[in-house]
Protein backbone atom coordinates (compact mmCIF):
# COMPACT_ATOMS: atom_id res chain seq x y z
CA UNK A 1 0.00 0.00 0.00
CA UNK A 2 1.54 3.26 -0.65
CA UNK A 3 2.40 5.65 2.49
CA UNK A 4 1.24 8.50 2.90
CA UNK A 5 2.62 10.77 5.54
CA UNK A 6 0.05 12.04 8.23
CA UNK A 7 -1.14 15.64 8.50
CA UNK A 8 0.80 18.19 9.70
CA UNK A 9 3.80 16.03 8.51
CA UNK A 10 3.46 16.30 4.81
CA UNK A 11 6.19 15.61 1.92
CA UNK A 12 8.24 18.92 1.97
CA UNK A 13 12.17 18.18 2.41
CA UNK A 14 13.38 21.12 4.07
CA UNK A 15 17.27 22.19 2.53
CA UNK A 16 20.11 22.09 5.52
CA UNK A 17 22.00 24.41 3.34
CA UNK A 18 20.93 28.51 3.06
CA UNK A 19 23.96 29.83 0.85
CA UNK A 20 22.33 32.75 -1.59
CA UNK A 21 24.22 31.72 -4.65
CA UNK A 22 23.71 27.68 -4.35
CA UNK A 23 20.09 28.40 -4.24
CA UNK A 24 20.33 30.48 -7.09
CA UNK A 25 22.05 28.09 -9.12
CA UNK A 26 20.26 24.96 -8.23
CA UNK A 27 16.72 27.04 -9.27
CA UNK A 28 18.46 27.57 -12.37
CA UNK A 29 19.34 23.80 -12.67
CA UNK A 30 15.59 23.06 -11.73
CA UNK A 31 14.86 25.27 -15.13
CA UNK A 32 17.23 23.30 -17.25
CA UNK A 33 16.08 21.66 -20.43
CA UNK A 34 18.69 18.87 -19.26
CA UNK A 35 17.65 18.78 -15.38
CA UNK A 36 15.86 15.25 -15.53
CA UNK A 37 18.13 12.85 -13.35
CA UNK A 38 18.48 15.33 -10.29
CA UNK A 39 19.30 14.59 -6.88
CA UNK A 40 16.41 15.26 -4.11
CA UNK A 41 16.72 17.42 -1.08
CA UNK A 42 17.34 14.48 1.38
CA UNK A 43 20.00 13.05 -0.52
CA UNK A 44 21.54 16.67 -1.07
CA UNK A 45 21.07 17.15 2.86
CA UNK A 46 22.97 13.97 3.60
CA UNK A 47 25.70 15.47 0.79
CA UNK A 48 25.82 18.74 2.32
CA UNK A 49 26.44 17.52 6.07
CA UNK A 50 28.60 14.83 5.44
CA UNK A 51 30.95 17.40 4.00
CA UNK A 52 30.87 19.95 6.64
CA UNK A 53 30.93 17.05 9.49
CA UNK A 54 33.67 14.89 8.52
CA UNK A 55 36.06 18.12 6.35
CA UNK A 56 37.36 15.82 3.89
CA UNK A 57 40.36 15.81 1.67
CA UNK A 58 38.98 14.14 -0.79
CA UNK A 59 35.23 13.27 -2.24
CA UNK A 60 34.43 11.10 -5.65
CA UNK A 61 31.10 11.78 -6.96
CA UNK A 62 29.88 9.08 -9.92
CA UNK A 63 27.80 10.44 -12.49
CA UNK A 64 27.66 14.29 -12.51
CA UNK A 65 24.81 14.56 -14.68
CA UNK A 66 24.23 18.86 -14.63
CA UNK A 67 25.65 18.39 -11.01
CA UNK A 68 22.83 19.69 -8.91
CA UNK A 69 24.87 17.37 -6.05
CA UNK A 70 28.58 18.82 -7.21
CA UNK A 71 27.47 22.22 -6.27
CA UNK A 72 26.04 21.15 -2.58
CA UNK A 73 29.15 19.19 -1.93
CA UNK A 74 31.42 22.05 -3.77
CA UNK A 75 29.56 24.62 -1.60
CA UNK A 76 30.34 22.69 1.59
CA UNK A 77 33.88 22.35 0.77
CA UNK A 78 34.28 25.44 -0.09
CA UNK A 79 32.54 26.63 3.80
CA UNK A 80 35.54 23.98 4.96
CA UNK A 81 38.08 26.22 3.26
CA UNK A 82 39.54 22.18 2.40
CA UNK A 83 39.37 19.49 0.22
CA UNK A 84 38.70 18.77 -3.20
CA UNK A 85 35.43 17.35 -5.40
CA UNK A 86 36.75 14.86 -8.29
CA UNK A 87 33.61 13.89 -10.26
CA UNK A 88 32.92 11.68 -13.67
CA UNK A 89 30.62 12.56 -16.35
CA UNK A 90 31.38 10.53 -19.42
CA UNK A 91 28.83 12.45 -21.37
CA UNK A 92 30.41 15.69 -22.90
CA UNK A 93 27.02 17.54 -23.17
CA UNK A 94 26.36 17.45 -19.06
CA UNK A 95 30.10 17.84 -18.46
CA UNK A 96 29.65 21.03 -20.02
CA UNK A 97 26.69 22.27 -18.84
CA UNK A 98 27.79 21.32 -15.13
CA UNK A 99 30.76 23.34 -15.46
CA UNK A 100 28.74 25.89 -16.65
CA UNK A 101 26.71 25.63 -13.49
CA UNK A 102 29.92 25.31 -11.11
CA UNK A 103 31.72 27.84 -12.45
CA UNK A 104 28.12 30.15 -12.00
CA UNK A 105 28.11 29.15 -8.06
CA UNK A 106 31.90 29.82 -8.15
CA UNK A 107 32.93 26.40 -7.53
CA UNK A 108 35.68 25.64 -10.18
CA UNK A 109 38.55 25.57 -7.45
CA UNK A 110 36.57 22.54 -5.42
CA UNK A 111 35.02 20.72 -8.05
CA UNK A 112 36.93 19.23 -10.94
CA UNK A 113 35.21 16.63 -13.78
CA UNK A 114 36.82 14.05 -15.48
CA UNK A 115 35.17 12.55 -18.85
CA UNK A 116 35.58 9.31 -17.74
CA UNK A 117 33.20 6.06 -17.21
CA UNK A 118 34.03 4.65 -13.77
CA UNK A 119 35.29 1.11 -15.66
CA UNK A 120 37.36 3.07 -17.96
CA UNK A 121 41.67 1.86 -16.69
CA UNK A 122 42.65 5.47 -17.12
CA UNK A 123 39.60 6.64 -15.06
CA UNK A 124 41.12 4.38 -12.53
CA UNK A 125 44.54 5.57 -12.55
CA UNK A 126 43.42 8.94 -12.15
CA UNK A 127 41.23 8.22 -8.98
CA UNK A 128 44.12 5.60 -7.35
CA UNK A 129 46.32 8.71 -7.71
CA UNK A 130 43.86 11.09 -5.93
CA UNK A 131 42.85 9.06 -3.46
CA UNK A 132 42.32 7.31 -0.88
CA UNK A 133 38.46 9.28 -0.79
CA UNK A 134 36.54 10.26 2.56
CA UNK A 135 33.45 10.14 1.36
CA UNK A 136 31.73 8.76 -2.12
CA UNK A 137 28.65 9.09 -3.90
CA UNK A 138 27.45 7.08 -6.30
CA UNK A 139 25.11 7.94 -8.59
CA UNK A 140 25.99 6.83 -11.87
CA UNK A 141 24.48 3.65 -14.02
CA UNK A 142 21.49 1.99 -11.87
CA UNK A 143 21.50 -1.28 -13.43
CA UNK A 144 22.49 -3.92 -10.69
CA UNK A 145 25.96 -5.17 -12.52
CA UNK A 146 27.03 -1.87 -13.37
CA UNK A 147 25.91 -0.58 -9.49
CA UNK A 148 27.89 -3.34 -7.48
CA UNK A 149 30.87 -2.59 -10.33
CA UNK A 150 31.04 0.98 -8.79
CA UNK A 151 30.14 -0.05 -5.25
CA UNK A 152 33.14 -2.68 -5.38
CA UNK A 153 35.51 0.51 -6.98
CA UNK A 154 34.55 2.79 -4.45
CA UNK A 155 35.27 0.81 -1.45
CA UNK A 156 38.55 -0.19 -2.63
CA UNK A 157 39.28 3.63 -3.49
CA UNK A 158 37.65 4.60 0.34
CA UNK A 159 39.38 5.36 3.22
CA UNK A 160 38.59 3.40 6.73
CA UNK A 161 35.59 4.38 8.22
CA UNK A 162 34.07 6.32 5.39
CA UNK A 163 31.13 6.33 3.84
CA UNK A 164 29.44 5.77 0.50
CA UNK A 165 26.54 7.58 -0.19
CA UNK A 166 23.69 6.16 -2.88
CA UNK A 167 20.72 7.02 -4.58
CA UNK A 168 17.78 5.51 -6.01
CA UNK A 169 18.26 2.23 -3.65
CA UNK A 170 14.42 2.45 -2.97
CA UNK A 171 11.70 0.60 -3.62
CA UNK A 172 11.58 2.04 -7.34
CA UNK A 173 15.33 0.72 -7.25
CA UNK A 174 14.27 -2.47 -9.39
CA UNK A 175 12.11 -0.37 -11.63
CA UNK A 176 15.43 1.62 -12.62
CA UNK A 177 17.04 -1.51 -14.14
CA UNK A 178 16.89 -2.36 -17.31
CA UNK A 179 18.33 -5.35 -17.05
CA UNK A 180 15.90 -6.67 -14.41
CA UNK A 181 18.29 -7.40 -11.98
CA UNK A 182 17.44 -5.65 -9.56
CA UNK A 183 19.14 -2.26 -9.60
CA UNK A 184 20.81 -0.26 -7.17
CA UNK A 185 18.98 -2.14 -4.31
CA UNK A 186 20.15 -5.46 -4.47
CA UNK A 187 23.67 -4.12 -5.14
CA UNK A 188 24.46 -2.41 -2.06
CA UNK A 189 22.31 -5.63 -0.22
CA UNK A 190 24.75 -7.76 -2.00
CA UNK A 191 28.24 -6.16 -1.53
CA UNK A 192 27.59 -5.74 1.95
CA UNK A 193 27.05 -9.42 2.72
CA UNK A 194 30.04 -10.55 0.50
CA UNK A 195 32.14 -7.93 2.02
CA UNK A 196 33.00 -8.12 5.91
CA UNK A 197 33.35 -5.14 7.77
CA UNK A 198 30.64 -2.86 5.23
CA UNK A 199 27.64 -2.17 6.78
CA UNK A 200 25.13 -0.96 4.83
CA UNK A 201 22.04 0.95 5.80
CA UNK A 202 19.17 2.33 3.91
CA UNK A 203 16.66 4.86 4.45
CA UNK A 204 13.56 3.81 3.49
CA UNK A 205 10.27 5.32 3.60
CA UNK A 206 7.95 6.13 5.68
CA UNK A 207 11.31 8.15 7.37
CA UNK A 208 12.38 8.31 3.88
CA UNK A 209 9.92 11.07 1.90
CA UNK A 210 10.65 9.34 -1.48
CA UNK A 211 10.53 6.33 -3.01
CA UNK A 212 14.03 6.65 -4.97
CA UNK A 213 15.34 6.32 -1.16
CA UNK A 214 19.17 6.54 -0.39
CA UNK A 215 21.56 4.24 1.01
CA UNK A 216 24.70 4.20 3.06
CA UNK A 217 27.86 2.08 2.98
CA UNK A 218 30.36 2.15 5.89
CA UNK A 219 33.96 0.62 5.32
CA UNK A 220 33.73 0.09 9.74
CA UNK A 221 36.79 -0.16 11.21
CA UNK A 222 36.74 -0.01 15.27
CA UNK A 223 39.99 0.46 16.79
CA UNK A 224 40.88 -0.61 19.55
CA UNK A 225 37.98 -3.72 18.40
CA UNK A 226 35.59 -3.93 20.84
CA UNK A 227 35.52 -7.07 22.88
CA UNK A 228 32.88 -8.30 25.28
CA UNK A 229 34.60 -8.13 28.74
CA UNK A 230 34.70 -11.74 30.42
CA UNK A 231 31.84 -12.67 32.57
CA UNK A 232 29.82 -9.91 30.66
C1 LIG B 1 21.31 10.25 -12.21
S1 LIG B 1 22.51 11.12 -13.13
C2 LIG B 1 23.52 11.84 -11.88
C3 LIG B 1 22.87 12.98 -11.10
C4 LIG B 1 23.85 13.80 -10.29
N1 LIG B 1 24.64 12.97 -9.38
C5 LIG B 1 23.19 14.88 -9.51
O1 LIG B 1 23.38 14.96 -8.29
O2 LIG B 1 22.50 15.72 -10.11
C6 LIG B 1 23.55 9.81 -13.73
C7 LIG B 1 24.76 10.26 -14.54
O3 LIG B 1 25.73 9.23 -14.48
C8 LIG B 1 26.44 9.17 -15.69
N2 LIG B 1 27.02 7.80 -15.77
C9 LIG B 1 26.41 6.67 -16.16
N3 LIG B 1 27.26 5.62 -16.04
C10 LIG B 1 28.42 6.11 -15.56
C11 LIG B 1 29.68 5.53 -15.22
N4 LIG B 1 29.90 4.21 -15.35
N5 LIG B 1 30.66 6.34 -14.77
C12 LIG B 1 30.44 7.65 -14.61
N6 LIG B 1 29.27 8.26 -14.91
C13 LIG B 1 28.27 7.50 -15.37
C14 LIG B 1 25.40 9.49 -16.76
O4 LIG B 1 26.01 10.00 -17.92
C15 LIG B 1 24.49 10.50 -16.02
O5 LIG B 1 24.81 11.82 -16.37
Amino acid sequence: MFYQPEDGRGWVVLAAYHEETLLRVLDEMMDDPESAGFSDIGIRNILYTEVLNTRPRRVLEIGTHIGTGAVVMGTALQRNGYGKLISLEPQLKYKAIAEGYIARAGLSEMVEILPFFSYQDECQQRLRAEGPFDLIFIDGAHEYEAALFDIRLAYALLRENGLIILHDSGRDSPQMDQSGQGGVRRAVHDFAAETPGAVAIFREHPLWLNPCGAALICKQLLEPAIETPAGA
